[in-house]
């Protein structure tokens, strides 16, 4: 398994072109199975997740080609399940019961699998295709589903899930009759998924709102398509740099989707300015305590910038509380830590941090991708040496982590 070492201390000064959405391409791939034609999608990022995604999707059929940062997509189906083995490794195979179902009108799917975060249930799928007349019997592990009778329909959410606004999207697209879904998910990936399929001639209005409505079409075409920038990646490196301190410029973002991460930086004393497609950091002195951080669905404070935004804090001159209201277990970076110096006390879903002046080198574990990302920063502050075991986690969503990093001027290795 490989680890990454890093000796903590070096600011970081540089450029840095920002990779493809991950969370925005995956349910793309899902929607590409909407069409037998081409669909070509531009700005993927060579992710873990990504192959994971690209080898269910062959495994029922499809054409999946990579030419650097573009993949070719044939959705030539010849099977209706996704096995249990590749369902596993991924949460966004869940998506393809959505595509899958709308193309074949029958699908088996495994329980998906993903960072293990929380309980992660998909009753607000499932509770949605029931609403759109899906017959729907879960046994032995798997989801059977029967889409013989399905029909556009009014869907409130309970909460707005991302990957079930998402799933809804694609099973409704090519549903007879028009779907409207309110409570809906408004996050950056939804308006991507809205735009690819508007391209594939689909009739979706309303994302990025609580509201969307979906007219169901007889059947959609190829396309071509640029993911949008990952927004995610975005602020991890924006974070890397408040930690080290430095100089850097994030080039090809979309600075409105870092609404509530921007706000907080410059409020913890960063400089950052934005021009376009650019975002600049300079990070000059210790950081001020963030006070009160709480996750919530966007535009509030993204959960899956909680665990590098707990790094921080480690640091910073004074106290702040964390809560996590999104994801039931997502502090398992905490006890990593606390190993190398930090001051976290967790009750339930909130953690009280107190900043120390710099955190120390130790051997920890990545638990899962964010929270590794979290160890990655902690160990460019502290001092001596790190070394970041299971580092496989982080890669299923940086790319080129460690090169992106050394560019930068950090000392970070992976071996
Ligand atoms: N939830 C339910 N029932 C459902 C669906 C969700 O109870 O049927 C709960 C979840 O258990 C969780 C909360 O609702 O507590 C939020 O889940 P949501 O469905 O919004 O998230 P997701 O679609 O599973 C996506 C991202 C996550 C990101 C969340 C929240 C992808 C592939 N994953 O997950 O990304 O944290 O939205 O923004 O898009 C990551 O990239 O590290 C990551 C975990």
């Amino acid at each position: 398994m490989a680890k990454y070492i890093i000796n903590g201390g070096s600011a970081l000064n540089g450029k840095v072109f920002l990779q493809g959405a991950k969370n925005a391409v995956l349910p793309l791939f899902a929607a590409a199975l909407l069409t037998e034609e081409e669909v070509v999608l531009h700005n993927c990022p060579d992710l873990l997740d990504v192959d994971n995604m690209a080898r269910i999707l062959q495994s029922i059929g499809a054409d999946v080609e990579r030419h650097g940062e573009t993949i070719k997509i044939r959705g030539n189906l010849n099977s209706y399940e996704i096995p249990y083995g590749l369902a596993k490794e991924l949460r966004s195979s869940i998506f393809l019961l959505g595509s899958v179902l709308a193309r074949r009108k029958k699908a088996k799917v495994a329980y998906p699998g993903g960072c293990d975060i929380g309980l992660r249930p998909i009753n607000i799928h499932l509770d949605a295709f029931r609403e759109l007349g899906v017959k729907i019997e879960e046994k032995y592990g798997y989801i059977y589903c029967d889409a013989s009778n399905m029909q556009g329909s009014h869907i409130n959410f309970d909460y707005p899930s991302v990957g079930a606004t998402e799933n809804v999207m694609l099973l409704a697209a090519t549903a007879k009759g028009i779907t409207t879904i309110s409570n809906a998910a408004r996050e950056p990936e939804i308006e991507g998924l809205q735009d690819f399929l508007n391209l594939m001639g689909a009739k979706v209005s309303g994302a990025g709102t609580p509201f969307i409505t979906i007219e169901g079409v007889e059947s959609l075409k190829g396309t071509e398509y640029t993911t949008i920038p990952d927004r995610i990646v975005a602020g991890t490196y924006l974070m890397a740099c408040a930690i080290c301190g430095g100089e850097v410029e994030l080039i090809g973002a979309r600075p409105a989707h870092l609404h509530a991460l921007l706000s907080k930086l410059s409020k913890s004393g960063c400089k950052i300015k934005v021009n376009n497609d650019k975002i600049y950091i300079k990070a000059d002195r210790r950081l001020l305590p963030f006070e009160r951080v709480e996750t919530q669905p966007y535009p509030g404070f993204p959960t899956d910038l909680q665990a590098p935004l707990c790094a921080l804090a480690s640091v910073a001159c004074g106290n702040t509380v964390v809560i996590e209201n999104i994801f039931e277990t997502r502090f398992k970076h905490v006890p990593e830590l606390i190993k190398m110096g930090a001051r976290i006390i967790v009750s339930g879903s909130v953690a009280s941090i107190r900043g120390v002046e710099r955190l120390r080198g130790a051997e920890v574990t990545a638990m899962d991708l964010r929270g590794g990302a979290a160890l990655v920063l902690a160990g460019l502050n502290a001092k001596g040496t790190t070394i970041i075991n299971e580092v496989h986690h982080i890669e299923r969503g940086y790319e080129n982590f460690d090169a992106i990093l050394s560019s930068l001027g950090a000392d970070i290795v992976k071996v």
